[in-house]
């Protein structure tokens, strides 16, 4: 599989030197006076945002109203393993990445997958397994593919914490409306997204953070990391959402780089996505060793 795009990454290569930078075309940015330093590692605050009206989207709790109670309690326990899961649930994460690698901002940030929009609508039918399926089944995902891992039961401690968190970042959110900002930004895929494209976009406006092998970079302790790898063994597994070349792009184009959202436009980011998908990453843990192998599904698992 590896040796299949040898060719083609070396030609890559030779495209990449050979085409001069060009500078992105950007949409109209809304930077937040106090927030215009990036924040590149557990940011709690909204980097930058699309220019919106007030009040469009819906504003969480702040962390200082979190309650000073055994709630309080259950839900810091929460908040902690979402954003530092390699440390508060190191026995679910079969990788390097938190929760919070791509529910970016504690699980507050538009398009970001952000749990105030998802607690308040389930249970709900789900595409990818046409079973209707409860909040915590849907965390129990994230962590099997998105986190390599074993989930949690629903009825684990950890469970009922993250649980908890996702509720209460949803206080007095209205139940079962999809508010504005939930899941991704949307995309229009108008070409078959190139990989060859993708690594000059990789290089230019990846590269710094997250490695020049997609690697990442690790935090100095050696715990976790604070660039998270974006492929390789301590990446998210095929059947994660975000091996989706399509939801992969639908991420990247309103969070990446890091601070610098919607500067990719929908090509960039599918061709900076396909060019993720490339690389080795963990298989697909429903399928055996042989069907991981030899029947790959082209722009990913489901
Ligand atoms: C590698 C990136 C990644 C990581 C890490 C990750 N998730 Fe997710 N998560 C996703 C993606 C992508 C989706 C949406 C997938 C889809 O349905 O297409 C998602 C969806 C969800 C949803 C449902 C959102 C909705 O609007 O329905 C919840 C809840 C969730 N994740 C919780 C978690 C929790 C808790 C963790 C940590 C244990 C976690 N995720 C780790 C990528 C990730
Ligand atoms: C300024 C540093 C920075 C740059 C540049 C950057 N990222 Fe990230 N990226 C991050 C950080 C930090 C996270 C995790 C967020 C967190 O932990 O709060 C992340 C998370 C991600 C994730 C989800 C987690 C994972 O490991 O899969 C993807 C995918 C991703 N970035 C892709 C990209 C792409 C593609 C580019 C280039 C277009 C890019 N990033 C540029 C810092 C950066």
């Amino acid at each position: 599989m590896k040796q299949a795009f040898l060719p083609l990454l070396s030609l890559s290569i030779l495209v990449t030197l050979a085409a001069p930078l060009h500078a992105e075309p950007t949409d109209p940015l809304e930077v937040r006076p106090t927030l215009v330093e990036p924040q590149v590692s557990l940011p709690t605050n909204l980097v930058t945002v699309p220019v919106v009206n007030p009040g469009e989207y819906f504003v969480p709790p702040l962390v200082d109203d979190i309650p000073d109670d055994k709630t309080g309690d259950m839900i810091r326990w929460g908040r902690n393993i979402f954003v530092n899961t390699q440390k508060y649930a190191p026995r679910y994460a079969g990788n390097g990445l938190n929760c919070v690698s791509c529910h970016l901002s504690e699980g507050r940030q538009p398009y970001a997958a952000p749990l105030w929009s998802a607690y308040p609508i389930y249970p709900i039918q789900r595409n990818k397994t046409k079973t209707v399926v409860t909040f915590p089944q849907r965390i129990q995902d994230c962590f099997k593919y998105s986190l390599d891992g074993i989930a949690p039961t629903v009825d684990a401690p950890e469970m009922d914490a993250l649980v908890t968190y996702a509720k209460w970042l949803s206080t007095a959110a209205p139940v079962g409306v999809v508010l504005p900002g939930r899941g991704f930004a949307s995309i229009k895929k108008t070409h078959d997204p190139s990989p060859i494209e993708g690594e000059i976009i990789y290089k230019s406006r990846c590269a710094l953070c997250h490695g020049e092998n997609g690697e990442g970079q690790k935090n100095r302790d050696g715990v976790g990391y604070m660039f998270p790898p974006l492929w390789g063994t301590d990446s998210f597994n095929r059947a994660a959402g975000l091996n989706k070349v399509k939801t992969a792009a639908q991420f990247i184009k309103a969070n990446m780089p890091l601070g610098a959202g919607y500067t990719l436009n929908d090509d960039e980011s599918l061709d900076v996505a396909a060019y993720m998908w490339i690389h080795f990453r963990p298989d697909d843990p429903r399928k055996s060793f042989f069907m991981n192998r030899f029947a790959p599904k082209p722009g990913g698992a489901n």
